[in-house]
């Protein structure tokens, strides 16, 4: 049915409580099992792709890849970039037919967070392109935090309210706890946090890190406004435990079919169990 917007996407899982996910790619089998999950699952996905997924596949590549898998399924497709860090990136994207972009502007004071973030935004709206920004910083699980620090890069639910406001964005990712890649402990969530968030800004919210979150907390925070719940470790994990598996089952394998295909399938398997967790199987 071709690619749709995140904000189109956003809407229909706003309407009816439940998120989608949006699952990262850096090549063909990840794009195929990501997208063969949806359809076996009758459900909208969001495909992502980051600047280093971009660099490492080519843009070419990964935006014929991403349009293919939209064009050849009957579920909602959107094509998304992951973590834009700057305008020139972004804009590349949406020149290259990416229907939805995220600009990280985290890492600015808050001022020049919206500036840019607006500055995409008005850009992308133009042109029929949704926009997700960033406010707090979402770490990585590499990242050393102390404790007393944790907070300290947590979104501030007042500062979010004046960052929607002001920019237009059409998503929200707040910092309330999680962080990218494998968690060494059981990640805490500031609940009441991203509530107040959500009351605040009142736009469909995005979880980042979600890989390793326990379920019943996804859950959570889907009731409490996310809507798009971003997944990557997890993927890689099943995706690289496979391809182990199988070298070392036979290490004379020389057919990368025998061992991407099954690595490709446990993907596939691990990204239909999270579709069923965001309530977005049946939806499409
Ligand atoms: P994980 O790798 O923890 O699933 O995080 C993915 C993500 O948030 C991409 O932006």
């Amino acid at each position: 049915m071709g690619l749709v917007t995140c904000a189109e996407i956003l809407a229909s899982a706003e309407a009816g409580g439940y998120a989608v996910g949006a699952f990262n790619c850096n090549n063909m089998e990840i794009v195929q099992a990501i997208i063969r999950a949806a359809e076996a699952e009758r459900s909208p996905v969001i495909i992502q792709a980051s600047q280093g997924a971009i660099k490492y596949a080519g843009m070419g590549y990964i935006v014929a890849l991403i349009r293919e898998a939209a064009a050849s399924a009957s579920v909602p497709v959107a094509m998304h970039l992951d973590h834009g860090t700057d305008f020139q990136q972004v804009m590349l994207c949406i020149r290259n037919g990416f229907t939805s972009v995220m600009i990280d502007g985290s890492h600015h004071p808050l001022s020049e967070n919206i500036d840019i973030t607006k500055r995409v935004v008005e850009v992308a709206h133009a042109v029929g392109v949704s926009v997700e920004g960033e406010l707090g910083r979402i770490r990585g699980v590499e990242d050393e935090v102390r404790v007393s620090e944790r907070e300290a890069f947590f979104t501030d639910p007042e500062e979010a309210r004046i960052f929607v406001r002001e920019t237009g964005v059409d998503a929200l990712a707040p910092s309330i706890g999680t962080a990218h890649g494998r968690y060494r402990g059981k990640p805490e969530l500031d609940f009441d946090r991203l509530a107040q968030i959500r009351k605040l800004t009142g736009v469909p919210l995005v979880l980042h890190g979600s890989s390793g979150v326990p379920g019943e907390d996804i859950r959570r925070a889907i009731s409490l406004g996310v809507r798009k719940v971003n997944i990557d470790t997890d993927i890689r994990e099943a995706f690289v435990a496979e391809v182990r598996r199988r070298l070392e089952a036979d290490p004379s394998e020389i057919d990368p079919r025998r061992i991407l295909g099954p690595a490709r399938e446990k993907a596939c398997q691990v990204i239909r169990e999270k579709i069923r967790l965001f309530g977005s199987a049946g939806k499409a």
